[in-house]
């Protein structure tokens, strides 16, 4: 992993390049800028522009034909969200003037002056968007030095055939990216957090696992018999089936985990954390399973609501509300190897200790 940037070299520069109201410290700023977040769900552009927010930049998405553009949201003309207009033939129509934009964000109509020759401070200042899992992505700055973890993580099994793809709603929480991240792989909240989905409050005991780091960030083999079947669903498991949780940790806030099902069944549930601010997330989540399919897509939206509703509770009360990346401002418990493989690895980063204060 590249080196990171002194931090107290780079408070020291200039605060121009932030957004307004920005709510995160200027140098975790300046290193999540460089990374793909997901900031909508593809299929949601039918209806016309979306409105997003990534790193306190505020953003709209829309569809011009068979591109997908992710622009400032901002009229470039008096300064009105674009993400109240509409929708107007391969592109959106500003509702105060009726400005016109399409590809590339650029000004096509101009209906007080339809003659005038169109200047470039009417086009719209726009940002990388790439479709994948069915999730727009972008970035706000190009990475310093590219390097793996500059590219959109990677989905297992998404492509793969006989898998189905479902893409769930989004969810916000009132908490930061990283709280959240770190609670997806917390493997000993199941028997506590999760009495309403598939937790058991009789199998409480975390098995010793050990986290392997790589490029982007780690994975880690959970081997335990908790089982994943949402509660009231009769088990076809074996007597003492050892379930297998496979995670994998794209830093700093993707993760995905393959659970592994009797009968070589498998669901695969990526949870990708988009920081909308310090204080406020946008949980995309993509899912591919090869059972089950014939079962309403609803209930796999209904179920994973109710799984991340659980753990939204608990992330919105944490204090801080920031992650402690110094290890000594909380306490720990063998059981936390992933959550302190997580912390060391946004520490490597360069992340601030006291990340998105
Ligand atoms: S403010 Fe958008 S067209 Fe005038
Ligand atoms: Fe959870």
């Amino acid at each position: 992993m590249s080196q990171p940037p002194a931090l107290h070299s780079a408070s020291v520069q200039s605060a121009s390049d932030l957004p307004r109201h920005c709510s995160f410290e200027p140098a975790d700023w300046r290193l999540l800028s460089q990374f793909w977040f997901p900031v909508a769900i593809a299929a949601d552009l039918e209806k016309g522009p979306l409105g997003a927010v990534l790193l306190d930049e505020k953003l709209v998405v829309y569809r011009s034909g068979e591109e997908i553009v992710v622009a400032a949201d901002l009229c470039p003309h008096r300064g009105v969200p674009l993400s109240m207009g509409e929708r107007d033939g391969d592109g959106i129509r500003c509702i105060y003037h009726g400005l016109r934009f399409g590809a590339g964000g650029r000004c096509d109509q101009v209906p007080a002056s339809p003659d005038m020759r169109i200047p470039d401070r009417l086009h719209l200042k726009t940002y990388p968007a790439t479709l994948k899992y069915g999730l727009v992505w972008t970035r706000l700055r190009p990475p310093a030095e590219p390097s793996p973890l500059h590219e959109i993580p990677d989905m297992p099994r998404w492509e793969a055939p006989d898998f189905q793809q479902i893409n769930c709603p989004s969810i916000d929480i009132g908490g930061f990216a990283g709280r959240q991240l770190e609670g997806f792989i917390d493997v000993a909240h199941f028997g506590f957090v999760h009495l309403g989905t598939f937790g058991d409050p009789a199998n409480t005991a975390v098995p010793s696992y050990s986290p392997v780091t790589n490029a982007v960030g780690f994975s880690v083999d959970y081997r335990s018999t908790v089982a994943n079947y949402p509660i009231g669903v009769a088990s076809n498991a074996p007597e003492g089936f050892i379930w297998l949780r496979h995670f994998e940790v794209h830093l700093p806030f993707t993760a995905s985990i393959t659970v592994h099902f009797p009968n070589y069944g498998l669901l695969v549930v990526m949870n990708c954390a988009s920081p909308m601010t310090s204080r406020l997330t946008r949980l995309f989540c993509p899912i591919v399973r090869n059972f089950d399919k014939h079962i309403p897509i609803e209930a796999v939206h209904d179920f994973n609501r109710r799984v991340f509703e659980e753990d939204r509770f608990v992330v919105e009360a944490q204090k801080p509300e920031y992650l402690p990346l110094d290890p000594t401002l909380e306490a720990h418990i063998p059981a936390d190897r992933s959550s302190i493989a997580y912390r060391r690895g946004l520490r490597a980063l360069g992340f601030s200790p006291i990340f998105a204060a």
